[in-house]
């Protein structure tokens, strides 16, 4: 062992002996150490039950067994207990000195990984704080402002309803449209306060019908399509799993969106499928329709809250839609996008975690 260390030391390590497996934990425990060079054959404590106390000081620590020709089964027994590698006595330093070299290549790995895993960490807990401070702000702004919006709207109210003679003709239609204004407003703010109550709750997993649950919420629809022929083809789609209740907001807003652009079309078609695998990363399921559609360009911006690439005296709307169905769909683990061309028709794609059994 003094042989050993001196030569080590020759060779440029900072090396400690220790005479048995307890004085070497002794020595791991006061001071840090990247290798252990351990003999399989010990009095008391052998080399595997001791690298297995050394891993529990230091996890990260990397172990080499030295042993004789006929322990060599119990040098693989000891590498499945945590040694990296192991080498056969008597050695030359020759042989020693690239083992241990790849040895500390291998602790300095699984330092550095175990530095990215913390930041990580750190990253994704600061990323959720944020993300619940956006939503306690975006919630209670929202509530804040429904207040003074009350007041508006009431008291415009009043001063048509009971002041209506009062005023000329002209002041009588500006007070509409302080009225308009502030209903807009506060279709705005609910949006935004729906949005934002769905950062709160995670989704409830289980599997789902698609192609019924999308029946049923066109049926609901049928007061947007009040007095159009607008037809609803639905393949059949393989099941899914995901929180049903989540999934019909997402078809709400993608069929009502199908539903809204597809206004100037006679008849407007839109076909619900799937494609792709059922097994694997899972199937892509698809809403299509053959509506007015829109400019590539843009298609990105149209999932963010607010945003909208057509105006509200051609189609009403907030623009939260589609920011929903993401936040949705990304809740659960998939993804959206859209392909669509100016007049061609927009197709709306995602993805949902694969079934599992
Ligand atoms: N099927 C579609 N065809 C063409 N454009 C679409 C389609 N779906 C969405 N868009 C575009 O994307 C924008 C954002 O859609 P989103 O559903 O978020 O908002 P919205 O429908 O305008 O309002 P709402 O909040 O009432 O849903 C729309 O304003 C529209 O410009
Ligand atoms: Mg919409």
């Amino acid at each position: 062992m003094a042989a050993l260390c001196n030569t080590l030391r020759d060779e440029g390590f900072q090396v400690s002996g220790a005479k048995s497996g307890e004085e070497a934990l002794a020595l791991l425990r006061s001071e840090p150490f990247d290798l252990v060079l351990v003999d399989l054959m010990m009095p008391q404590m052998d080399g595997i039950a001791f690298l297995q106390e050394a891993l529990k000081v230091d996890p990260f620590l990397v172990g080499i067994v030295m042993t004789g020709h006929a322990s060599i089964p119990t040098a693989v027994e000891a590498m499945r207990t945590g040694a990296i590698d192991y080498v056969v006595k008597p050695f030359k330093l020759s042989l020693l000195l690239p083992v241990l070299e790849r040895a500390l290549a291998v602790r300095g790995l699984r330092l550095k990984n175990a530095e990215l895993e913390k930041q990580v960490g750190q990253r994704t807990a600061e990323l959720e704080q944020l993300n619940k401070d956006l939503d306690a702000f975006c919630h209670s702004v929202s509530h804040d402002l429904q207040t003074p919006l009350r007041t508006i709207s009431g008291f415009s109210e009043i001063l048509r309803g009971h002041h209506g003679e009062a005023l000329s003709p002209e002041a009588f239609r500006l007070v509409g449209l302080i009225q308009r204004g502030a209903a807009e407003m506060s279709q705005l703010i609910n949006d935004l306060l729906g949005f934002s109550r769905l950062g709160r709750q995670a989704p409830a997993m289980r599997k789902v019908d698609l192609g019924r649950l999308c029946r049923e919420v066109f049926e609901d629809l049928a007061g947007e399509r009040r007095g159009r022929r607008v037809e609803l083809r639905v393949q059949t789609l393989p099941r899914a799993q995901g929180d049903p209740a989540l999934l019909r907001i997402v078809f709400a807003n993608l069929l009502s969106n199908a539903i809204k652009y597809t206004r100037s079309r006679q008849p407007a078609l839109i076909e619900v499928g799937a494609a792709g695998p059922a097994a694997g990363p899972g199937p892509v399921y698809f809403v299509r329709d053959n509506g007015v559609g829109f400019d590539m360009q843009h298609a990105a911006k149209l999932f963010e809250v607010f945003q909208r690439l057509h105006h509200t005296h051609e189609f009403e709307g907030t623009g939260v839609g589609l920011a929903t169905a993401r936040r949705i769909i990304e809740r659960h683990g998939g993804r959206i996008w859209a392909e669509a061309a100016p007049e061609s028709g927009a197709t709306f794609f995602f993805t949902l975690p694969a079934i599992e059994g």
